[in-house]
């Protein structure tokens, strides 16, 4: 993660934050839109997200809860102020696997990332926050049914349609098929995935996480592989890391229209 010095006006946080982050050096780690996260360089780390309002609730309960399973970041804050949603967490040591030295080892990379993911998704997670996942994914799919969102080229290479109402039939045919039984990650892709000397030190980008259908993690961890890799072809071996018995290939495909189409 490249991080870039920024001045930040202290007066947009609230009082727990800005004592942080009075005269302390800080820097932007953002990697979306969607958010602004900054590091803030005082004693062992600390990471600020700022998103609108209402939009981090998820992402703390469910970083709180992995966190008590000792797998994310301990959360220290979470609030509304103005009309931003923060969420302060403690920095989990290492680097994020889209940092070079991960990536310079890509069938390791490959490996391991399947192989934590399938340790992930065997914990027991009756006490989950987030129980309902897949039904709130089923909604954000059936939002796309008008074709407003579809995206062909996702998954290059990898799962593709002949047409929008193809997908659609597929993602349809997947809906009901969705199962709830493993606790998601949610947000599969290797900035999210933390590491410090290829030992597993954490995730984070909680939102999306909660009981679900094991595929929706299997795909973007498939799809992040090849975005930050450039190449296709660890899609076969990051499956057989993860353990084929325990993948559907139909329904990576249906999920894959589903993510096609969806919001
Ligand atoms: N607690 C933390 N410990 C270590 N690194 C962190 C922590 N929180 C965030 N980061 C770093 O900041 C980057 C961005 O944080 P995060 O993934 O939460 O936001 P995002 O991907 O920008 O937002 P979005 O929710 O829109 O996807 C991460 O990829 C990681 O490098
Ligand atoms: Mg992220």
């Amino acid at each position: 993660m490249i991080r870039k010095a920024v001045q930040v006006n202290i007066s947009d946080y609230p009082e727990a934050l800005s004592e942080l982050l009075k005269d302390t050096p800080v820097y932007d780690s953002s990697c979306s839109q969607e958010a602004q996260v900054i590091f803030i360089d005082k004693d062992g780390g600390y990471y600020v997200k700022k998103a609108p309002k209402e939009t981090l609730k998820t992402e703390s309960l469910m970083t709180e809860y992995m966190h008590s399973l000792g797998l994310s970041a301990e959360v220290l804050y979470y609030g509304s102020f103005n009309d931003s949603d923060l969420l302060l967490t403690r920095r989990i040591s290492g680097e994020d696997c889209a940092d070079l030295k991960y990536l310079s080892e890509p069938k390791r990379l490959c490996d391991t990332t399947a192989m934590l993911l399938r340790a992930l998704h065997e914990i027991e997670g009756s006490d989950c926050p987030v129980q309902d996942r897949a039904r709130i994914y089923a909604d954000k799919v059936m939002k796309g049914f008008d074709g407003r969102y579809y995206e062909p080229d996702l998954f290059q290479g990898i799962w593709e349609f002949k047409s929008f109402d193809e997908a659609r039939f597929i993602a349809e045919e997947g809906l009901p098929l969705l199962k709830t039984d493993v606790l998601l990650h949610g947000d599969y892709c290797l900035p999210n995935i933390l590491l410090d000397d290829w030992n597993f030190s954490g995730y984070i980008d909680l939102g999306n996480g909660g009981m679900g259908d094991r595929h929706i993690d299997i795909l973007w961890g498939i799809w992040t592989l090849k975005f930050n890799l450039g190449t296709d072809k660890y899609t076969d071996r990051f499956m057989d890391a993860y353990g084929k018995e325990k993948i559907e290939p139909e329904m990576l495909r249906m999920v894959a229209a589903m993510e096609m189409i969806g919001a």
